[in-house]
Protein backbone atom coordinates (compact mmCIF):
# COMPACT_ATOMS: atom_id res chain seq x y z
CA UNK A 1 0.00 0.00 0.00
CA UNK A 2 2.06 2.70 -1.13
CA UNK A 3 1.42 6.25 -1.03
CA UNK A 4 -0.71 7.69 -4.46
CA UNK A 5 1.95 11.12 -3.82
CA UNK A 6 4.84 10.33 -5.49
CA UNK A 7 7.65 12.55 -7.12
CA UNK A 8 8.34 9.96 -9.29
CA UNK A 9 6.78 6.77 -9.74
CA UNK A 10 7.66 6.49 -13.29
CA UNK A 11 5.53 9.22 -14.47
CA UNK A 12 6.72 12.67 -15.67
CA UNK A 13 6.32 15.05 -12.78
CA UNK A 14 4.85 17.98 -13.93
CA UNK A 15 5.28 21.20 -11.87
CA UNK A 16 4.17 24.92 -12.37
CA UNK A 17 6.29 26.60 -14.62
CA UNK A 18 3.85 29.90 -14.83
CA UNK A 19 6.01 31.56 -12.02
CA UNK A 20 10.22 31.92 -13.01
CA UNK A 21 11.96 34.47 -12.11
CA UNK A 22 13.33 37.11 -14.61
CA UNK A 23 16.70 38.98 -13.19
CA UNK A 24 15.16 38.37 -10.21
CA UNK A 25 11.82 39.58 -10.64
CA UNK A 26 8.81 37.19 -10.26
CA UNK A 27 6.92 36.80 -13.53
CA UNK A 28 3.31 35.08 -13.73
CA UNK A 29 3.94 33.21 -17.35
CA UNK A 30 5.23 36.62 -19.86
CA UNK A 31 4.07 39.05 -16.84
CA UNK A 32 5.81 40.72 -14.23
CA UNK A 33 3.71 40.47 -11.08
CA UNK A 34 5.61 43.93 -10.44
CA UNK A 35 3.80 45.34 -13.54
CA UNK A 36 0.25 44.12 -12.38
CA UNK A 37 1.06 45.34 -8.59
CA UNK A 38 2.11 48.84 -9.87
CA UNK A 39 -0.84 48.91 -12.46
CA UNK A 40 -3.89 46.98 -10.07
CA UNK A 41 -2.60 47.87 -6.69
CA UNK A 42 -1.78 45.37 -4.15
CA UNK A 43 -3.47 42.88 -2.21
CA UNK A 44 -4.40 41.40 -5.94
CA UNK A 45 -4.73 37.97 -6.74
CA UNK A 46 -3.21 37.03 -9.77
CA UNK A 47 -4.26 33.55 -11.98
CA UNK A 48 -1.98 31.80 -14.91
CA UNK A 49 -4.27 30.68 -17.30
CA UNK A 50 -1.42 28.30 -18.49
CA UNK A 51 -1.13 26.42 -15.22
CA UNK A 52 -4.86 25.46 -14.81
CA UNK A 53 -4.82 24.74 -19.09
CA UNK A 54 -2.12 21.93 -17.88
CA UNK A 55 -3.04 20.54 -14.76
CA UNK A 56 -6.42 20.24 -16.33
CA UNK A 57 -5.10 18.29 -19.41
CA UNK A 58 -2.94 16.42 -17.14
CA UNK A 59 -6.16 15.14 -14.96
CA UNK A 60 -7.70 14.54 -18.52
CA UNK A 61 -5.00 12.45 -19.55
CA UNK A 62 -4.56 9.73 -16.54
CA UNK A 63 -8.16 9.27 -17.18
CA UNK A 64 -8.06 8.51 -21.01
CA UNK A 65 -9.84 4.92 -21.80
CA UNK A 66 -12.44 5.93 -19.45
CA UNK A 67 -16.18 7.40 -19.84
CA UNK A 68 -15.07 10.18 -17.46
CA UNK A 69 -15.91 13.79 -17.00
CA UNK A 70 -14.34 16.60 -14.73
CA UNK A 71 -16.90 18.44 -12.80
CA UNK A 72 -14.26 21.46 -11.45
CA UNK A 73 -15.16 21.92 -7.56
CA UNK A 74 -15.89 25.73 -8.37
CA UNK A 75 -15.75 26.09 -4.04
CA UNK A 76 -12.36 26.65 -4.99
CA UNK A 77 -12.08 29.19 -7.27
CA UNK A 78 -15.51 30.79 -8.65
CA UNK A 79 -14.32 33.66 -10.84
CA UNK A 80 -16.23 33.74 -14.43
CA UNK A 81 -13.19 33.87 -15.99
CA UNK A 82 -11.88 31.07 -14.29
CA UNK A 83 -14.92 28.59 -14.70
CA UNK A 84 -15.10 30.20 -18.72
CA UNK A 85 -11.62 28.82 -18.89
CA UNK A 86 -12.06 25.47 -18.04
CA UNK A 87 -15.73 25.14 -19.16
CA UNK A 88 -14.02 25.79 -22.76
CA UNK A 89 -11.53 22.70 -21.83
CA UNK A 90 -14.19 20.20 -21.20
CA UNK A 91 -15.00 20.59 -17.61
CA UNK A 92 -18.26 20.33 -15.86
CA UNK A 93 -18.67 21.73 -11.99
CA UNK A 94 -19.69 20.49 -8.59
CA UNK A 95 -21.24 22.89 -6.90
CA UNK A 96 -22.97 23.21 -3.52
CA UNK A 97 -25.08 26.18 -3.20
CA UNK A 98 -27.62 27.80 -5.40
CA UNK A 99 -25.59 30.78 -5.42
CA UNK A 100 -22.80 28.67 -7.42
CA UNK A 101 -25.20 27.25 -9.37
CA UNK A 102 -25.93 30.69 -10.69
CA UNK A 103 -22.29 31.43 -11.07
CA UNK A 104 -21.81 28.45 -12.93
CA UNK A 105 -24.81 29.37 -15.55
CA UNK A 106 -23.50 33.26 -15.37
CA UNK A 107 -20.25 31.10 -16.78
CA UNK A 108 -22.02 30.22 -19.24
CA UNK A 109 -22.64 25.73 -17.90
CA UNK A 110 -26.11 23.93 -18.53
CA UNK A 111 -27.72 21.84 -16.26
CA UNK A 112 -26.54 19.14 -18.01
CA UNK A 113 -22.72 19.96 -16.93
CA UNK A 114 -23.62 20.56 -13.29
CA UNK A 115 -23.25 17.95 -10.47
CA UNK A 116 -24.89 19.43 -6.92
CA UNK A 117 -23.12 18.18 -3.72
CA UNK A 118 -23.68 19.40 -0.06
CA UNK A 119 -25.38 18.84 3.42
CA UNK A 120 -28.01 21.16 3.80
CA UNK A 121 -29.85 21.94 0.04
CA UNK A 122 -32.39 24.19 0.82
CA UNK A 123 -36.07 23.31 -0.93
CA UNK A 124 -35.31 26.25 -3.26
CA UNK A 125 -31.79 25.31 -4.32
CA UNK A 126 -33.66 22.19 -4.96
CA UNK A 127 -35.80 23.65 -6.59
CA UNK A 128 -34.01 25.83 -9.09
CA UNK A 129 -31.33 22.94 -9.77
CA UNK A 130 -34.32 20.66 -10.88
CA UNK A 131 -35.20 23.87 -13.25
CA UNK A 132 -31.70 24.42 -14.67
CA UNK A 133 -31.88 19.90 -15.03
CA UNK A 134 -28.87 19.80 -13.69
CA UNK A 135 -26.78 16.00 -14.14
CA UNK A 136 -26.76 14.85 -10.72
CA UNK A 137 -28.00 15.84 -7.26
CA UNK A 138 -25.63 13.93 -4.73
CA UNK A 139 -27.99 12.53 -1.87
CA UNK A 140 -26.82 12.90 1.62
CA UNK A 141 -30.09 11.93 4.13
CA UNK A 142 -33.61 10.25 3.73
CA UNK A 143 -34.88 13.39 4.49
CA UNK A 144 -32.94 15.31 1.50
CA UNK A 145 -34.21 12.04 -0.72
CA UNK A 146 -37.74 12.79 0.25
CA UNK A 147 -38.10 16.64 -0.45
CA UNK A 148 -36.25 16.11 -3.77
CA UNK A 149 -38.86 13.53 -4.50
CA UNK A 150 -41.37 15.85 -3.06
CA UNK A 151 -39.84 18.84 -5.35
CA UNK A 152 -40.05 16.61 -8.77
CA UNK A 153 -43.11 15.30 -8.15
CA UNK A 154 -44.99 19.03 -8.28
CA UNK A 155 -43.34 19.41 -11.18
CA UNK A 156 -43.77 16.24 -12.69
CA UNK A 157 -40.39 15.48 -13.11
CA UNK A 158 -38.02 12.78 -12.27
CA UNK A 159 -34.84 14.06 -10.56
CA UNK A 160 -32.03 12.28 -11.33
CA UNK A 161 -29.78 11.33 -7.53
CA UNK A 162 -26.45 9.74 -6.66
CA UNK A 163 -26.54 8.90 -2.75
CA UNK A 164 -23.24 10.15 -1.64
CA UNK A 165 -21.76 7.39 0.36
CA UNK A 166 -19.46 7.80 3.74
CA UNK A 167 -16.74 4.98 3.52
CA UNK A 168 -16.15 6.02 7.09
CA UNK A 169 -12.47 5.64 6.60
CA UNK A 170 -9.79 7.33 8.56
CA UNK A 171 -7.73 9.82 6.03
CA UNK A 172 -4.35 11.60 6.39
CA UNK A 173 -5.20 15.42 5.87
CA UNK A 174 -3.25 18.23 7.10
CA UNK A 175 -5.89 19.95 9.08
CA UNK A 176 -9.24 18.17 11.02
CA UNK A 177 -11.19 20.36 8.93
CA UNK A 178 -10.65 19.28 5.44
CA UNK A 179 -11.71 15.66 6.71
CA UNK A 180 -15.02 14.30 5.35
CA UNK A 181 -15.17 10.67 4.88
CA UNK A 182 -14.99 9.38 8.13
CA UNK A 183 -16.97 7.72 10.70
CA UNK A 184 -19.19 10.15 12.25
CA UNK A 185 -18.59 13.15 9.91
CA UNK A 186 -21.62 15.11 8.79
CA UNK A 187 -21.35 13.91 5.21
CA UNK A 188 -22.67 11.42 3.12
CA UNK A 189 -24.56 8.04 4.23
CA UNK A 190 -22.97 4.76 5.46
CA UNK A 191 -23.33 1.74 3.86
CA UNK A 192 -26.16 0.05 5.49
CA UNK A 193 -28.00 3.27 5.41
CA UNK A 194 -27.30 3.08 1.45
CA UNK A 195 -28.87 -0.42 1.64
CA UNK A 196 -31.80 0.82 3.71
CA UNK A 197 -32.52 3.46 1.61
CA UNK A 198 -32.24 1.45 -1.71
CA UNK A 199 -35.93 0.04 -0.56
CA UNK A 200 -37.09 3.42 0.53
CA UNK A 201 -36.62 4.18 -2.63
CA UNK A 202 -38.94 2.26 -4.09
CA UNK A 203 -41.76 4.58 -2.49
CA UNK A 204 -40.24 7.82 -4.57
CA UNK A 205 -41.40 7.30 -7.55
CA UNK A 206 -40.15 10.80 -8.83
CA UNK A 207 -36.21 10.39 -8.06
CA UNK A 208 -34.31 8.12 -10.11
CA UNK A 209 -30.86 6.56 -8.70
CA UNK A 210 -28.20 6.74 -11.12
CA UNK A 211 -24.99 6.97 -9.40
CA UNK A 212 -23.47 6.72 -6.14
CA UNK A 213 -20.21 8.64 -5.35
CA UNK A 214 -17.86 9.57 -2.05
CA UNK A 215 -15.81 12.72 -1.27
CA UNK A 216 -12.59 11.31 1.20
CA UNK A 217 -11.29 15.17 2.18
CA UNK A 218 -9.14 17.80 0.97
CA UNK A 219 -5.20 17.11 0.55
CA UNK A 220 -5.89 12.85 0.91
CA UNK A 221 -1.77 12.16 0.93
CA UNK A 222 -2.04 8.19 0.67
CA UNK A 223 -3.05 5.82 -1.73
CA UNK A 224 -4.48 3.55 1.28
CA UNK A 225 -7.66 5.88 2.24
CA UNK A 226 -8.75 5.31 -1.65
CA UNK A 227 -7.49 1.47 -1.56
CA UNK A 228 -9.84 0.98 1.50
CA UNK A 229 -12.82 3.07 -0.05
CA UNK A 230 -13.13 2.12 -3.29
CA UNK A 231 -14.62 -1.47 -2.47
CA UNK A 232 -17.39 0.00 -0.65
CA UNK A 233 -18.49 1.97 -3.09
CA UNK A 234 -18.18 -0.76 -5.75
CA UNK A 235 -20.36 -2.92 -3.16
CA UNK A 236 -22.52 -0.29 -2.84
CA UNK A 237 -22.79 0.00 -6.67
CA UNK A 238 -23.08 -3.66 -6.92
CA UNK A 239 -25.95 -3.86 -4.36
CA UNK A 240 -28.22 -0.84 -6.19
CA UNK A 241 -27.90 -2.51 -9.22
CA UNK A 242 -28.94 -5.80 -7.72
CA UNK A 243 -31.62 -4.21 -6.32
CA UNK A 244 -32.85 -3.03 -9.87
CA UNK A 245 -31.26 0.57 -10.46
CA UNK A 246 -29.96 2.03 -12.93
CA UNK A 247 -26.33 2.68 -11.79
CA UNK A 248 -24.23 4.55 -14.98
CA UNK A 249 -22.24 7.25 -12.59
CA UNK A 250 -19.25 6.39 -10.12
CA UNK A 251 -18.50 9.63 -8.08
CA UNK A 252 -14.84 9.83 -6.58
CA UNK A 253 -14.92 13.47 -5.42
CA UNK A 254 -12.16 15.54 -5.27
CA UNK A 255 -9.42 15.69 -2.68
CA UNK A 256 -5.89 15.48 -4.84
CA UNK A 257 -3.21 16.89 -3.06
CA UNK A 258 -1.05 19.85 -4.46
CA UNK A 259 2.50 20.55 -2.76
CA UNK A 260 2.25 23.83 -0.32
CA UNK A 261 6.22 23.48 0.86
CA UNK A 262 8.84 23.02 -1.15
CA UNK A 263 9.87 19.93 -1.40
CA UNK A 264 7.27 18.16 -0.65
CA UNK A 265 5.76 15.96 -3.50
CA UNK A 266 3.45 15.99 -6.13
CA UNK A 267 -0.07 14.12 -6.71
CA UNK A 268 0.72 10.47 -8.35
CA UNK A 269 -2.33 11.41 -10.24
CA UNK A 270 -1.69 8.54 -12.51
CA UNK A 271 -1.29 6.38 -9.94
CA UNK A 272 -4.38 7.52 -8.34
CA UNK A 273 -6.40 7.31 -11.79
CA UNK A 274 -5.17 3.47 -12.34
CA UNK A 275 -7.10 2.44 -8.88
CA UNK A 276 -10.14 4.28 -10.19
CA UNK A 277 -10.53 3.31 -13.84
CA UNK A 278 -9.74 -0.49 -12.69
CA UNK A 279 -13.08 -0.36 -10.67
CA UNK A 280 -14.95 1.62 -13.43
CA UNK A 281 -13.85 -0.83 -16.08
CA UNK A 282 -15.22 -3.90 -14.30
CA UNK A 283 -18.44 -2.22 -13.38
CA UNK A 284 -19.32 -0.51 -16.94
CA UNK A 285 -20.17 3.54 -14.87
CA UNK A 286 -18.90 6.77 -16.01
CA UNK A 287 -16.58 8.24 -13.79
CA UNK A 288 -17.32 11.62 -12.04
CA UNK A 289 -14.52 13.67 -10.52
CA UNK A 290 -14.63 16.79 -8.52
CA UNK A 291 -11.19 18.08 -8.40
CA UNK A 292 -10.86 21.72 -7.30
CA UNK A 293 -7.37 22.29 -5.72
CA UNK A 294 -5.89 20.34 -8.28
CA UNK A 295 -6.54 22.07 -10.95
CA UNK A 296 -6.44 25.59 -9.31
CA UNK A 297 -4.29 26.16 -6.22
CA UNK A 298 -0.65 26.54 -8.30
CA UNK A 299 -1.91 28.73 -10.79
CA UNK A 300 -2.52 31.32 -7.96
CA UNK A 301 -0.49 34.08 -6.11
CA UNK A 302 -1.41 37.00 -4.13
CA UNK A 303 0.74 39.63 -4.03
CA UNK A 304 1.15 41.84 -0.99
CA UNK A 305 3.01 44.83 -0.08
CA UNK A 306 5.14 45.80 2.70
CA UNK A 307 3.11 48.04 5.18
CA UNK A 308 5.81 48.27 7.82
CA UNK A 309 8.38 46.16 9.66
CA UNK A 310 8.71 46.06 13.24
CA UNK A 311 10.61 43.86 15.85
CA UNK A 312 8.76 43.52 19.12
CA UNK A 313 10.23 41.21 22.41
CA UNK A 314 12.71 39.60 19.54
CA UNK A 315 10.10 38.91 17.29
CA UNK A 316 10.90 40.42 13.45
CA UNK A 317 7.36 41.29 12.18
CA UNK A 318 6.79 42.07 8.61
CA UNK A 319 3.31 43.54 8.29
CA UNK A 320 1.63 43.05 5.05
CA UNK A 321 -1.27 44.86 3.10
CA UNK A 322 -3.20 41.39 2.99
CA UNK A 323 -5.27 39.99 6.04
CA UNK A 324 -7.00 37.24 6.83
CA UNK A 325 -10.07 38.83 5.49
CA UNK A 326 -8.03 38.15 1.92
CA UNK A 327 -6.65 34.71 2.41
CA UNK A 328 -7.74 33.10 5.84
CA UNK A 329 -6.17 29.42 5.15
CA UNK A 330 -2.82 30.20 7.60
CA UNK A 331 -5.50 31.44 10.47
CA UNK A 332 -7.84 28.76 9.84
CA UNK A 333 -6.17 25.24 9.47
CA UNK A 334 -2.21 26.38 10.37
CA UNK A 335 -2.01 26.13 6.65
CA UNK A 336 1.58 26.65 4.45
CA UNK A 337 2.13 28.89 2.11
CA UNK A 338 5.43 30.03 0.40
CA UNK A 339 5.93 33.65 0.82
CA UNK A 340 8.60 35.00 -1.77
CA UNK A 341 10.09 38.61 -2.22
CA UNK A 342 8.66 39.50 -5.54
CA UNK A 343 12.12 41.29 -6.33
CA UNK A 344 14.82 39.14 -4.72
CA UNK A 345 16.77 39.90 -1.59
CA UNK A 346 19.65 39.04 -0.67
CA UNK A 347 19.33 38.68 3.25
CA UNK A 348 16.95 36.17 4.54
CA UNK A 349 15.53 36.86 8.36
CA UNK A 350 13.05 35.18 10.47
CA UNK A 351 9.77 36.39 11.00
CA UNK A 352 6.59 36.46 11.60
CA UNK A 353 4.45 38.01 8.58
CA UNK A 354 1.10 39.44 9.75
CA UNK A 355 -1.62 41.34 8.46
CA UNK A 356 -2.88 44.80 9.53
CA UNK A 357 -6.29 42.85 10.86
CA UNK A 358 -6.78 43.36 14.75
CA UNK A 359 -6.34 39.61 15.17
CA UNK A 360 -3.58 37.68 16.72
CA UNK A 361 -4.92 34.50 14.82
CA UNK A 362 -4.29 37.38 11.02
CA UNK A 363 -1.04 35.94 10.07
CA UNK A 364 0.46 34.39 7.03
CA UNK A 365 3.44 32.93 8.56
CA UNK A 366 5.11 32.57 12.03
CA UNK A 367 9.09 32.21 12.92
CA UNK A 368 9.93 31.58 9.55
CA UNK A 369 12.50 32.56 7.54
CA UNK A 370 11.93 34.92 5.05
CA UNK A 371 13.47 37.77 2.79
CA UNK A 372 14.49 40.69 4.10
CA UNK A 373 12.01 42.88 2.41
CA UNK A 374 11.72 46.66 3.12
CA UNK A 375 8.73 48.54 3.86
CA UNK A 376 7.20 49.12 0.26
CA UNK A 377 8.27 45.81 -1.15
CA UNK A 378 6.40 42.70 -2.63
CA UNK A 379 5.80 39.74 -1.56
CA UNK A 380 3.82 36.76 -2.95
CA UNK A 381 2.37 34.35 -1.19
CA UNK A 382 1.98 31.26 -3.36
CA UNK A 383 -0.66 28.29 -4.45
CA UNK A 384 -3.56 30.67 -3.56
CA UNK A 385 -5.20 29.73 -6.51
CA UNK A 386 -7.42 27.61 -4.79
CA UNK A 387 -9.81 28.92 -1.35
CA UNK A 388 -8.54 32.28 -1.31
CA UNK A 389 -10.64 34.45 -2.80
CA UNK A 390 -13.40 32.47 -2.42
CA UNK A 391 -13.21 32.72 1.66
CA UNK A 392 -12.26 35.60 1.99
CA UNK A 393 -14.33 38.33 3.40
CA UNK A 394 -14.62 41.65 4.71
CA UNK A 395 -13.98 41.75 7.90
CA UNK A 396 -12.80 44.62 9.47
CA UNK A 397 -14.51 46.57 6.39
CA UNK A 398 -11.51 45.84 4.16
CA UNK A 399 -13.00 45.30 0.84
CA UNK A 400 -11.59 42.23 -1.23
CA UNK A 401 -8.93 42.57 -3.68
CA UNK A 402 -8.60 42.66 -7.16
CA UNK A 403 -8.78 39.18 -9.53
CA UNK A 404 -6.39 39.67 -12.12
CA UNK A 405 -6.00 36.48 -14.57
CA UNK A 406 -2.18 35.68 -17.10
CA UNK A 407 -2.32 34.72 -20.01
CA UNK A 408 1.35 34.40 -21.98
CA UNK A 409 2.02 38.14 -22.17
CA UNK A 410 -0.99 40.01 -20.80
CA UNK A 411 -3.00 40.14 -17.73
CA UNK A 412 -6.64 41.21 -17.50
CA UNK A 413 -8.57 42.58 -14.47
CA UNK A 414 -11.03 39.83 -14.10
CA UNK A 415 -12.75 41.16 -10.66
CA UNK A 416 -12.40 44.67 -9.79
CA UNK A 417 -11.08 45.36 -5.82
CA UNK A 418 -14.27 46.23 -3.92
CA UNK A 419 -14.94 49.49 -3.32
CA UNK A 420 -15.86 51.36 0.01
CA UNK A 421 -19.02 52.12 -1.41
CA UNK A 422 -19.43 48.21 -1.94
CA UNK A 423 -19.40 47.49 1.73
CA UNK A 424 -22.53 49.34 2.82
CA UNK A 425 -24.62 48.70 -0.01
CA UNK A 426 -27.17 46.11 1.22
CA UNK A 427 -27.66 48.05 4.16
CA UNK A 428 -30.24 50.88 4.96
CA UNK A 429 -30.37 53.74 7.16
CA UNK A 430 -33.94 54.96 6.39
CA UNK A 431 -35.68 52.13 8.29
CA UNK A 432 -38.76 50.12 7.35
CA UNK A 433 -40.10 48.79 10.50
CA UNK A 434 -42.54 46.04 10.56
CA UNK A 435 -44.59 44.50 13.35
CA UNK A 436 -45.20 40.67 13.36
N1 LIG B 1 -16.24 17.53 -3.71
C1 LIG B 1 -16.79 17.72 -2.50
C2 LIG B 1 -18.07 17.08 -2.17
C3 LIG B 1 -16.15 18.55 -1.57
O1 LIG B 1 -16.69 18.73 -0.37
C4 LIG B 1 -14.90 19.17 -1.92
C5 LIG B 1 -14.23 20.02 -0.97
C6 LIG B 1 -14.39 18.93 -3.19
C7 LIG B 1 -15.07 18.11 -4.06
C8 LIG B 1 -13.10 19.54 -3.66
O2 LIG B 1 -12.01 19.21 -2.87
P1 LIG B 1 -10.52 19.56 -3.37
O3 LIG B 1 -10.25 18.78 -4.64
O4 LIG B 1 -10.46 21.02 -3.63
O5 LIG B 1 -9.66 19.17 -2.24
N2 LIG B 1 -11.32 25.28 2.38
C9 LIG B 1 -10.45 24.12 2.50
C10 LIG B 1 -10.88 22.97 1.69
C11 LIG B 1 -12.29 22.51 2.00
C12 LIG B 1 -12.79 21.61 0.93
C13 LIG B 1 -14.20 21.21 1.16
N3 LIG B 1 -14.70 20.33 0.17
C14 LIG B 1 -9.01 24.54 2.21
O6 LIG B 1 -8.76 25.73 2.04
O7 LIG B 1 -8.13 23.70 2.19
Amino acid sequence: MGPIILSSGGYPVITSTAYERREGTLFAEGVSTVAIADAVGTPAYVYSAGTVRTRYRRLAKAFHGVPHRIHFAMKANANLSILRLLRGLGAGVDIVSGGELFRAREAGFQGSDVVFSGVGKTRREIEDALDAEVALINVESEAELRCIDEVAAARGAIAPVAFRLNPEVTVSTPHAYIRTGEKGNKFGLSREEIGRLLRVLTYLPNVSLRGIGMHLGSQIQDAEALRTALPVLVDAITAARAAGQPIDHMDVGGGLAVPYESGEPEADVEGYAQLVKEAALALGVQVLLEPGRFLVAEAGVLLTRVVYRKESAGTAFVITDAGMSDLIRPSLYDAHHEIEAVQAVERQVVADVVGPICESGDFFAKRREVADVAQGELLAIRTTGAYGYTMASNYNARPRPVEVLVDGDQFAVIAEREQYEDLVRLERTALTWRSA
